[in-house]
């Protein structure tokens, strides 16, 4: 699922409430046919979505041990798994491996680099559900490309939020946000027809053969 719209237009909102972040003032959320204010749903929201805020946040010490906090037991094994599914491998190997060093706030890292040590850390967990929430703006096209390819193959609900049409452009279905309000649901290809808002958003991105501007 895609989450398209300009700043402040209700994203973040929008997809903090299905992990119950806080609460609806009308309508409800449900997961898996659950309403999330259930007695008992905190705990399972936790175990079963991973949620990689928009703000990538780092904690001082090695790779390993920011990656562990998504699953403590994991293996080498599945925290490399999870940083090659980010794109983050290579250069986490050339720090020097899990036990690379992350400085407070991990500002040894690039903006990108962080905002897939971040991804990873999601993945980690396995989630039934993931929310990367503008978790790859930073990063360039071509490498943005291969992480969704990537996350796409896990076929785990996902929901990408980001106000490129190139990250959300072949979702199964994207949420247009405008104001506040759903002004889109569709394909690409129905909200190209449909979607003025999309539209607009698509034109100040692409020209009209479809290159990137
Ligand atoms: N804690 C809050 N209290 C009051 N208003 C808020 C709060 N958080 C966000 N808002 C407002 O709600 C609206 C939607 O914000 P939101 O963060 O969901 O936008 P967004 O689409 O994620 O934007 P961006 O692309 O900049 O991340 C904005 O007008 C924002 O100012
Ligand atoms: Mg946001």
């Amino acid at each position: 699922m895609g989450v398209i719209g300009g700043t402040g237009s209700g994203k973040t909102t929008l997809v903090n409430l299905i992990p119950h972040f806080y609460d609806t003032k009308t309508g409800s959320v449900y997961v898996n046919g659950r309403n999330v204010k259930e007695q008992g749903m905190q705990s399972y929201l936790r175990e079963k979505i991973g949620v990689v805020p928009q703000k990538a946040i780092l904690f001082k010490g090695t790779v390993r041990e920011n990656l562990l906090w998504g699953k403590a037991d994991a293996t080498d094994e599945e925290l490399m798994q999870a940083l090659k599914i980010a794109q983050a491998d290579e250069f986490v190997l050339q720090k020097g491996g899990l036990d690379a060093v992350v400085e407070q706030g991990g500002k040894n890292f690039s903006g990108g680099q962080k905002q897939r040590l971040t991804i990873a850390r999601a993945l980690v967990r396995n989630p039934e559900i993931l929310i990367l929430d503008d978790s790859s703006s930073a990063l360039d096209y071509a490498t943005d490309a291969e992480l969704r390819k990537e996350i796409r193959a896990l076929k785990t609900t996902t929901f990408i939020v980001s106000q490129r049409a190139s990250s959300v452009m072949h979702a199964d279905k994207i949420i247009v946000l405008d104001d506040g309000k759903a002004v889109g649901i569709g394909t690409h290809e129905t909200l190209m027809q449909e979607c003025e808002v999309y539209r607009e958003i698509y034109h100040s991105q692409y020209d009209e053969q479809g290159g990137a501007v």
